[in-house]
């Protein structure tokens, strides 16, 4: 069999040139005699990770049905199968290597069921060998870079019968005008910076995604304008570090800029994340606070409350910095909240780093905390680090993390009861058609006894009972 395999390379990934980022703006366009290839069949799409995969499934999605393909939601009713997947932690992967495997029993019942892995683990040189060792039901691989190669892949694999292996390591580039089917039509995610170069040390995104390299204004607002046109109440602007944003367009051109032109457009809601404490502008702090279409609420991740971890992590901040900003949001946004990631265990991390982090959340007392047990990632710096640290040690860390926490997530959210919050309605909520759900403008999830809401409004709500993570309230008449 005559097979073609490019592999991801950590190594290429990792380098990083001055060299100007290829907008790609041709038309994205399906040759005739292939429009019909997914004619009568069915995919089905799972995604794994953060938003930037739910959004390059939405462009999977998109090219998938400009093919004729239908989505199911089950897996077992699917003739095209494709893990959209996350490398961020071994626990990420190996859930999606056990559903692999779990999943191959329906190649017996449908030999000519087509299985895809792609996303961030397929750009992972051992995840690739892994598969095309082991996993021989696996028909193409490929990675974050050649999303729009798809038709030509599925084409190969479908007449060639061959396995299709195709993952760039490389620093990448834009692309725009490639379809979409969005999974809501009231928030839509909105790509912004693609990429990162911050390498923390625990880190595998900036090798998954390569470098970072920022939309043109014009792309976004175009795009946000559509939005508004067809509906959409809620933007969250996307990047591992929207901060970044800016920095590599030959424009002189800042996010908190981008914030402001957002703003202007007059779409009701506006998000974004994430963005890392160390180049967060007064600027942004005062565009957040003029804007009240910006949301109030700031995914911050502060990762460890030791300066002496931080630097480790290769975080550029210390604990004072990240102060600075937290304080400077609290004191001038109105309302605000925040959450924010933490990682417990990282190589030879001690009781006191560890008494730091508390500390920390016991003055920042966040909305909603991420927290994760450190995982080593092959190729990245921390992985080469020794450690003392059992693993029960960091379990035993992480439940005493995890119990302040919810302490005062609880604490917060019961400080809202008796408030009235602006609620962007989502719809009927799934366990109760009666009841209904939504987001504040801080980000808080309520389950509410509406009146005249309908999904896509945005409506008053009493609240008046508090759990850990959601609110309960009453719709008022308005
Ligand atoms: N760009 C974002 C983070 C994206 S990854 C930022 O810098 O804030 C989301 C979170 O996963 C990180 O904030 C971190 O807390 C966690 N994470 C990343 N790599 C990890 C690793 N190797 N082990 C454990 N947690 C990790
Ligand atoms: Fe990973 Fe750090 Fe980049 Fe976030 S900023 S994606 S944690 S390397
Ligand atoms: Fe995971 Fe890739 Fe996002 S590793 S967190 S899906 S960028």
């Amino acid at each position: 069999m005559n097979e073609i395999y490019i592999k991801p390379n950590l190594k290429t990934a990792q380098r990083r040139t001055k060299d100007e980022t290829i907008i790609d703006r041709s038309l994205f366009n399906i040759p005739d005699e292939y429009k019909d290839l997914g004619f009568n069949k069915k995919y089905y799409l799972r995604t794994y990770g953060c938003q930037a995969n739910e959004r390059d499934s939405e462009t999977i999605r998109g090219i998938l049905e400009l093919m004729s393909y239908i989505e199911v939601k089950e897996p077992d009713l699917a003739d095209l199968i494709i893990m959209n997947t996350c490398a961020i932690r071994k626990n990420a992967e190996d859930h999606v290597f056990g559903e692999i495997g779990q999943l191959k029993r329906l190649k017996y019942t449908n030999p000519d069921l087509m299985f895809v892995v792609c996303g961030c683990m397929a750009q992972e040189e051992e995840v690739v060998e892994r598969i095309l060792k082991t996993y021989h039901h696996i028909d193409i691989i490929f990675g974050t870079h050649n999303i729009h190669r798809l038709p030509e892949l599925l084409i190969q694999a479908h007449f060639n019968k061959e396995r299709v292996v195709e993952v760039y390591s490389k620093e990448g580039e834009i692309y725009e005008n490639l379809p979409v089917i969005r999974q809501q039509n009231t928030k839509a995610w909105v790509n912004i910076i693609y990429g990162c170069d911050k390498f923390c040390t625990y880190c595998i995104v900036p090798y998954t995604r390569g470098k970072e390299r920022s939309r043109l204004k014009v792309d976004i607002l175009d795009e946000i304008n559509t939005l508004i046109k067809d509906g959409y109440k809620e933007v969250t602007l996307l990047g591992q570090n929207v901060n970044a944003y800016g920095k590599d367009l030959v424009e002189d051109y800042s996010f908190a800029e981008l914030l402001e032109d957002v703003a202007k457009t007059g779409i009701e809601r506006i998000r974004f994340m994430t963005s890392h404490p160390w180049d967060f502008t007064d600027k942004m702090v005062d565009m957040i606070a003029k804007y009240d279409n910006i949301m109030p609420f700031v995914h911050l991740p502060l990762q460890s409350g030791s300066n002496e971890i931080l630097k480790l992590m290769g975080r550029r901040y210390t604990t004072e910095e990240y102060l600075r900003v937290f304080d400077q949001l609290r004191n001038k946004v109105k309302n605000i909240t925040f959450s924010t990631d933490i990682i417990v265990g990282f190589p030879n991390e001690t009781e006191e780093q560890f008494e730091d982090t508390i500390k920390m959340i016991d003055y920042c007392k966040f909305d909603n905390v991420y927290t994760f047990i450190y995982s080593p990632r092959a190729g990245t710096p921390a992985s080469r680090m020794e450690d003392n640290v059992t693993l029960e040690v960091k379990r035993n860390r992480l439940k005493i993390l995890n119990q302040k926490v919810a302490q005062y997530a609880l604490l917060n959210n019961k400080g809202l009861i008796g408030s009235i919050q602006n609620v962007l309605v989502d719809g009927p909520s799934k366990k109760n058609e009666h009841v209904y759900s939504g987001y504040t403008e801080g980000n808080k999830l309520v389950n509410f006894v509406p009146k005249n809401a309908k999904t896509g409004m945005i409506v008053q709500v009493k609240i008046t009972s508090a759990n850990t993570w959601t609110l309960k309230g009453e719709e008022i008449s308005s």
